[in-house]
């Protein structure tokens, strides 16, 4: 670093003696506040795949994920098929969230639906199963947080489902189907999970989900309440 610095002055100086104090101020600086901001410093110049965003400016879902995942949010097994050539569509698109238009009264005021793997995005549906021998966690999204997108304040709320196709005791998820009643038809692709909304959220705002699939890791993306 010292030859660095030292080959930086000297180049100013040769290039005009009139600079050299300017680099040699900024150098200082930085030299004397090395030792207790290296640790920001260093985050700031290679920021942190693990870190959640708070809003969705400049946001890419397919790409965050990717990274993340790639970073340990998505298990080893699972990273052969989000790195494939067709990981967009039936791996990271698959467990991405959107929200489905139902029928009046099929969502509880204050609850969010949401499905993963949006056909509109040429995404693959996600499946659902219960425990199985071969699987023994079985294959669902067992917790889903949801934050309201803000650099501010903002509660993070946390559903649980404990089992599928139906909530256990305890759990403050709930499921439907997103059409006819069995959310077990098509190989569980058709189950809604009903998330109770933060305090802060109302209709219309941008919120981030966060959301934990058994068997294939971490997702996040953001949605729209509806109204
Ligand atoms: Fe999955």
């Amino acid at each position: 670093m010292n030859t660095t610095r030292r080959d930086f002055v000297t180049l100013l100086a040769g290039a005009t003696g009139a600079l050299v104090l300017l680099p040699v101020a900024c150098t200082t600086t930085s030299s004397s506040s090395s030792s207790t901001s290296s640790s920001s410093s260093s985050s700031a110049a290679t920021p942190d795949p693990l870190a959640l965003p708070l809003v969705p400016d400049g946001f890419e879902a397919l790409a965050f994920n990717r990274a993340r995942g790639n970073a340990g949010a998505i298990p080893d097994g699972y990273r052969g098929a989000i790195n494939a050539a067709d990981g967009d569509q039936n791996a990271l698109g698959k467990h991405l969230p959107w929200v489905p238009s139902l029928a009046a009264g099929v969502v509880p005021a204050g609850m969010l639906p949401l499905m993963w793997g949006d056909p509109a995005k040429g995404y693959a549906a996600h499946p659902n199963a219960a425990p199985t021998p071969e699987v023994p966690s079985g294959h669902w999204y067992d917790w889903i947080r949801v934050r309201k997108a803000t650099a501010g304040d903002a509660v993070e709320r946390e559903a649980r489902f404990s089992a599928w196709p139906a909530s256990a005791v305890g759990d403050d998820g709930r499921y439907a189907a997103a059409s006819g009643s069995d959310v077990t038809a098509d190989k569980g692709k058709g189950t809604v999970y009903l998330v109770p909304l933060p305090p802060d959220v109302k209709a219309g705002d941008v919120v981030r989900i966060h959301a934990h699939c058994l068997t294939h890791g971490e997702y996040v993306d953001f949605v729209t309440v509806p109204a």
